[in-house]
């Protein structure tokens, strides 16, 4: 059976009619008597899918789990569509927190095993205590392109999104690869270098792990619009979209953006439930 945090319900209805299996809820909104209406098979096994874009949806996944536990299955998988706090992976500045550690520590002793969609840097994972794997969901993002496109290049803003770039070309089938580079002056400020690069009557993918201000995407598509480009396709697996990220990616001129349903925003038009249900 599937259950998942109320940040992430979409996504869990989607894993849920993929798989065959029920969608039930362990009172993810603290509705005990829901909750008690679940019984669980010895032998069957619990998926929890939790978004944890904010502390309340921390504690939600935490609880999740403790209800799964209580339950008694098989088999317990946690499933994170989008991993919160997942780029403060190291000591930026003495004596800050690992904070993503914290998170893989604290989520580690009630589950058997945890997936986490595109974390922000996959060696997070080596911090739960439990076995934990990466899932791409960016393949999905090559799903709401024209199959007209021309000449098109897949960009990512910095040298990390190229790999997202890349599971994205691919999947369309056509086009070449290429990255812009990418300074950061503060959490909202980037610089990015095109260098020589030549977009002229090409179509353009940008793809990026998550938009969380928009400074970045924005940043990349001023730059593009210095050239003779044809369409522009803004998109990320992770919409996190905080503060005004929407208008100030229209201010800069995106006309085409899009993302998966990691998180549940207006923008979140391909699910990345297909390759959560593959690895189920
Ligand atoms: C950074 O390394 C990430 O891959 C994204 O580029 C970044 O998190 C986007 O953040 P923002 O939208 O605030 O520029």
């Amino acid at each position: 059976m599937i259950t998942g945090t109320s940040t992430a319900q979409p996504i869990a209805m989607e894993v849920s009619n993929i798989l065959g299996e029920p969608l039930v809820d362990l009172a993810y909104d603290g509705s005990v008597e829901a909750a008690e209406d679940v019984t669980v098979g010895a032998d069957e096994r619990v998926v929890i899918v939790g978004s944890t874009t904010s502390s309340q949806a921390h504690l939600e996944l935490l609880e999740l789990q403790e209800r799964a536990v209580q339950r008694d299955p098989d088999d317990i998988v946690t499933v994170i569509g989008y991993m919160g706090y997942s780029r403060q992976d190291k000591l930026f500045n003495p004596g800050e927190a690992v904070s993503v550690r914290a998170i893989a520590k604290a989520l580690s002793p009630s589950t058997d095993r945890v997936y986490s969609v595109n974390p922000h840097n996959v060696s997070v994972l080596d911090y739960f205590d439990v076995p934990a794997e990466p899932i791409d969901a960016a393949p999905q993002l090559a799903e709401p392109l024209p199959d007209d496109l021309s000449d098109p290049v897949f960009l990512g803003p910095d040298e990390d999104a190229v790999w997202l770039a890349e599971s994205v070309q691919e999947t369309y089938g056509e086009g070449v690869v290429d990255n812009f580079e990418k300074i950061r002056h503060s959490a909202t400020e980037v610089e990015m270098r095109a260098d020589d690069k030549d977009f002229t009557g090409r179509d353009v993918v940008l793809v990026d792990d998550m938009i969380a201000t928009g400074g970045t995407m924005s940043e990349a598509v001023r730059l593009i619009s210095k050239q003779d480009t044809d369409r522009v396709y803004v998109s990320c697996v992770h919409p996190l979209l905080v503060d005004n990220a929407l208008s100030k990616l229209s201010r800069a001129g995106v006309k085409s953006l899009y993302a998966t349903d990691t998180i549940d925003r207006s923008i979140s038009r391909v699910s990345a439930a297909p390759p959560i249900a593959d690895v189920l």
